[in-house]
Parts: structure tokens; sequence; C-alpha cells
């Protein structure tokens, strides 16, 4: 027999040796979690407010996703779109059921930047024109077409060209917004609240003014609703908060609350442009995510999860403008702390206190993407701790 090794390397060694070295990674090993608390492999409770980048909706082991999920699997694991489902239909109908209501058909697949990549395709083949407006700070995703509709991906875009025309709109500008949008342009794409961008709340005006002025000109609105969907801003989705009616919606993350999924939504009209063969993937709507759907939908809505999320909200803003924070931006739970210190500080301080929370694209801002089941104590443990936190000149 061989000799077991003088010492186990942990998962973080042996990822670093064995995988594509692509991410920074916390500096901890979670064994297991459990509502909003990850158990690392030391012991450490982790208080989280990140989600894994907003997946963990109902938090960890949540009962009813749990059993979702287990039934499904022991039932049907995985059946392709070739067929079609019970549990795919009651995903689609109740996903239709919380969306902006012309939003009433659903194209399922498996991820953020492949609902964006589809969207984008729908958008582009139903106006027959090659030109897409973005916003400036906006993430999208690492495809080729959500790619070039990301803000600054040149450094890591890495194709050598982009599949279609792509100019950004400053955010914000009406003004900018009424005159780059015109009868060239396919679609818009906006993230209502720029996740990536350090939770920033765009203004109604500017949405609107993207409403209004993509209807005058026969251009389709998408709206990415990746990270800003499934009730993180206090709506189903964030653009009911806002009163806009996009013409195409995209959904992941939150979505399956841990199983990977993701979805466009559409208008009837959009969708009958589409026929057999037109649009594809193998895994997008498999009954274990449709499962998913399915219960992360119900469990929002049977427990009330939007009044909380917008109570914790509240809350977050009444005590957390404390220690190195100065102000609050976003909506419901996709919030950035703006700190008069580098986020990066705030971040790793706020983890020696066992609370984790992530950084942003503004190296100002930590960002609050938390589980909509937080409860008032888990809020007053992060004022507590950015209490502890000395803002600059402090
Ligand atoms: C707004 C937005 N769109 C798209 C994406 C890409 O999603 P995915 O990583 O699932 O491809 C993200 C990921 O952070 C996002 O925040």
């Amino acid at each position: 027999m061989d000799a077991m090794p003088a010492q186990h390397p942990d998962a973080r060694t042996r990822e670093a040796a064995a995988t594509i070295p692509v991410y920074g990674q916390l500096p901890f090993v979670p064994e297991y979690a459990e509502g909003c608390d990850i158990v690392t492999a030391d012991g450490r409770r982790i208080l989280d407010l990140y989600g894994g980048h907003a997946v963990a909706a109902l938090g960890y082991g949540h009962p009813r996703l749990v059993a979702a999920i287990r039934e499904q699997s022991e039932t049907l694991l995985f059946q392709s779109n070739a067929v079609a489902l019970d549990v795919r239909a009651s995903a689609a109908e109740k996903l239709v059921s919380v969306a902006p209501t012309t939003l009433d058909r659903v194209f399922f697949v498996n991820s953020g930047a492949e609902a964006n990549e589809n969207a984008l395709r729908m958008a582009i083949s139903v106006t027959q024109r090659r030109k897409v407006l973005a916003i400036t700070h906006g993430f999208h995703g690492r495809t080729a077409a959500a790619g070039a509709v990301t803000w600054k991906s040149d450094k890591w875009y890495g194709f050598p060209q982009k599949p279609f025309d792509v100019d950004f709109i400053p955010r914000n500008d009406c003004a900018a917004a009424e005159t780059m949008i015109g009868p060239d342009i396919a679609a818009v794409i906006v993230e209502p609240v720029q996740g990536v961008a350090g939770a920033f709340d765009l203004s109604a005006d500017f949405l609107q003014a993207l409403r209004s002025a993509t209807r005058q000109h026969d251009a389709l609105l998408i709206a990415d609703e990746v990270q800003s969907g499934m009730g993180r801003c206090g709506d189903y989705f964030a653009v009911q908060g806002y009163g806009i009616e996009p013409d195409l919606m995209t959904s992941a993350k939150s979505l399956g609350g841990g199983v990977p999924c993701g979805a466009v939504l559409c208008r009837a009209d959009i969708a009958g442009h589409f026929g057999p063969g037109d649009l594809g993937t193998t895994f997008g709507g498999g009954p274990l995510a449709a499962a998913a759907i399915g219960a992360v939908i119900d469990t929002i809505r049977d427990e009330n999860l939007l009044a909380n999320v917008r109570a914790q909200e509240a809350r977050i803003r009444e005590r957390c403008i404390t220690g190195p924070v100065t102000r609050i931006q976003g909506k419901g739970l996709l919030l950035g702390l703006v700190c008069s210190r580098p986020a990066l500080d705030v971040r790793n301080a706020l983890l020696e206190q066992d609370i984790l929370t992530g950084t942003s694209a503004d190296p100002h801002v930590v960002r609050i993407l938390a589980p909509l089941v937080i409860n008032d104590e888990h809020v007053d443990h992060l004022a507590h701790a950015l209490a502890a936190i000395p803002g600059a000149g402090a």
C-alpha cells in the first residue's frame, strides 16, 4: 500500500495545480453552507452577503429548493428539448407570470452570457440591422456577442473582431441616447442596475429615454436582468420598479437559486420570427434547472421575499452608512457601499470579521448581493462590523 502523503494539500492548492488560474480566490475553503452562512473547512462561520456572485437567492439548503432538486433528480434528471416536459412547461409559465406583462415567451439557456448572446442574435435577426448600442460601464458576459457589448472588454475579449457594430451610450446621458438611437440601431442592451459596475442604479429618466427612442426608431430594448432580476431589486425584475417594458429580457444567476440556468424572455410577436432550428442549446430548460426555477419563483412568492428585500434594503440604508461607508447606491439587495477607502481593504476587513461581501469595477464600491432571505440580525451584524472599520482619515 502507498504511504499516505505527509500533508493533505487543501482544495486551493489542488485547484491551482489542476485548473487554469483565471480566478482570484478568497482565502477560505467552504465545507458546507446553511441559511446565509458558509462554514469553512477550519470551522469558521462566515455570513455570506455576496451569494456566489448573486446566485444564492434563497441562501443555502433551502428545504423547498433542495426538495425540488432531489425529487426531480430521482424522477428524470435530464431530457433535452426534443421532448416536451411538464416541469419545463411549468417553469416557463411561472416565469412569464412574474415577468413584465408583455413578455410572454421564454427560451431557456444555461447562463447569463448565453442568454444575452441569444437576445442579441434575436434582435439582429428580427430588425435586420447590424449595430447594437450598450451603456458605458455595463457588463453582459464573456461570450462573443455578450463580450462585444461589455464596456472595456477589449483587454480580455480575445476574438479578432466583434460580430456586429457596437457603440456605447454614456450612462445617464439622455441627450446622447436620443442622438445615438436611430434607424440603423438593432437594439440597445442595458442593465437597469449595473451590477459589476458597483450596483449603479441608472436614472429612471435615462431608462425612459432609452425606451422612447428605441420605440421611435423600431429598435429593440433588451433589459439584462441577469444580476438585477429574480427579486434582487425588490421587484421580480428591476424594470418593473422603473415602469419600463423592454422588448427582450434576460435572466440567470438567482433564477435557479444555484442550479445553472438562464432564460431569454420576449414578446410573442418577436418569438414569432423564430421556428425550428433557429435557436438551440442542449441543456437549456433541462428538468433539473426547470424544477429549480419553479421552486425559486414559488418561494419568492410564498415567503413574501420581495417585501423582505425592500425591508432589508431600507435597514441597510439606515444603519450601514458608518465606518468607511459614505453613501449607498443600487436597489434592493443589489447595493454598492461607496467607501472613503479602497473597497478591497473594506472587503478584507469585513472578511476578517466573518462577513463576505464583494468588490466591483469601481475601486471604492463594496458590493452586497445578499440572499433574499437575510434578516434584521444579518444587517445589524454588517452595520456593527462596518462601524469597527475606520474610514479614510479617521
Ligand atoms: C448583468 C450581467 N449580465 C451577464 C452576466 C454573465 O452571466 P454568466 O456569468 O452567467 O455568463 C453577468 C455576470 O456577472 C452579469 O452581471
